[in-house]
């Protein structure tokens, strides 16, 4: 069993980097990329507050200039997504996070859960190119920060390895 669980009371750089020593240990030793990207995904939910969807899209060697859906908790989503499109291609496409404080304004948002408000996507990065996202979904307007926007930061720094 596995008993990974953010300490109460942390302020977010804390709990941010209790995520990514998780995320090395919960990883370590495991070579397939989808189970690590299930078991990150149901980490960020553990220790990310007021989510209503966390997960992966991945850059496929079969389908370049797409992104497409991997593991992920939350409601059933798009299963693929143009480089250029809605908050992850865009992401995707200029390799740089998009935090998203209300994204009924964001041009080209693409709503898989009505129920999202703001969003946060931050790039997978191996040898300078987009392998992957991953994509924070909450009900609450302007749920991510700068803060949560570092601390994603520096967990796909650290994963990317290993999905
Ligand atoms: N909202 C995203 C699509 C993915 S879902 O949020 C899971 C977008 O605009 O790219």
């Amino acid at each position: 069993m596995f008993t990974f669980a953010p300490t109460p009371g942390r302020d977010k750089t804390e709990l941010y980097r209790e995520l990514c020593s998780s995320a090395l240990a919960l990883t370590a030793g495991e070579p397939d990329a989808v189970a690590n990207m299930a078991n990150l995904s149901a980490l960020i939910w553990t220790f990310v507050a007021d989510l209503n969807w966390a997960g992966f899209y991945r850059v496929l060697p079969h389908a370049p200039g797409e992104l497409v859906l991997g593991p992920f908790i939350g409601k059933p989503a798009c299963i693929r997504i143009a480089f250029g499109s809605g908050v992850c291609g865009t992401a995707a496409a200029s390799g740089t996070t998009q935090c998203v404080t209300d994204v009924h304004l964001f041009p080209g948002h693409i709503a898989c859960d009505a129920a999202s408000r703001s969003e946060l996507v931050v790039p997978v990065l191996r040898h300078g190119a987009v392998i992957a996202v991953i994509d924070l979904d909450s009900p609450l307007p302007a749920r991510f920060d700068a803060d949560d926007a570092a601390g994603i930061e520096a967990l796909a720094e650290a994963i990317a390895a290993r999905i």
